[in-house]
């Protein structure tokens, strides 16, 4: 009978820099991030596929990390938010939902950064409703999404 495979190798390339690692089989990608590579930025809301606080960017598409297995990103390109800005520069998104007042606690913000930022990538000047419909699987407990809507747009240059 053939043993289960207990742990198994990924190489994976996380905000910029190549990261190699042996990980159990079943270790889900979120966790990966956060407690073998203290990448904390990303969030653990549901852990269920339903409020989008652990999206990154998986070869440039919003993925939500506790929906993936780690395994699975083997030899993929991530982004998390701590990827977003740049020799300590916020992007001008960070800065419009700064600026805006697009948080209170914080906890849905590095989810909504990006799904937001992907949504800007391929559309540079969404409109309130497209901008709704690309955050409908980020939750926010606190904010009631007016100022977040408000800070993507601004970010894409539209006017709200
Ligand atoms: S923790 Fe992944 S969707 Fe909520
Ligand atoms: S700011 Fe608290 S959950 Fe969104």
């Amino acid at each position: 009978m053939t043993e289960p495979v207990s742990a198994l190798a990924v190489s994976v390339e996380i905000n910029g820099e190549q990261v190699e690692l042996e990980v159990p089989a079943r270790r889900l990608l979120v966790h990966f991030l956060r407690d073998d590579l203290g990448l904390t930025g990303t969030h653990v809301g549901c852990d269920t596929g339903n409020c989008g606080a652990c999206t990154v960017h998986l070869n440039g598409e919003p993925v939500k990390s506790c929906m993936l297995l780690a395994v699975q990103v083997d030899g993929a390109r991530l982004t998390t938010v701590e990827g977003l800005a740049s020799n300590g520069e916020l992007t001008a998104l960070q800065k419009s939902f700064r600026e805006h007042h697009a948080l209170q606690c914080g906890y849905c913000t590095p989810g909504m950064l990006m799904s937001a930022t992907a949504l800007l990538e391929r559309n540079p000047r969404p409109t309130e409703d497209e901008v709704r419909y690309a955050l409908q699987g980020n939750i926010c407990r606190c904010t009631g999404y007016v100022n977040i809507v408000e800070a993507v747009v601004a970010a894409g240059g539209s006017t709200p």
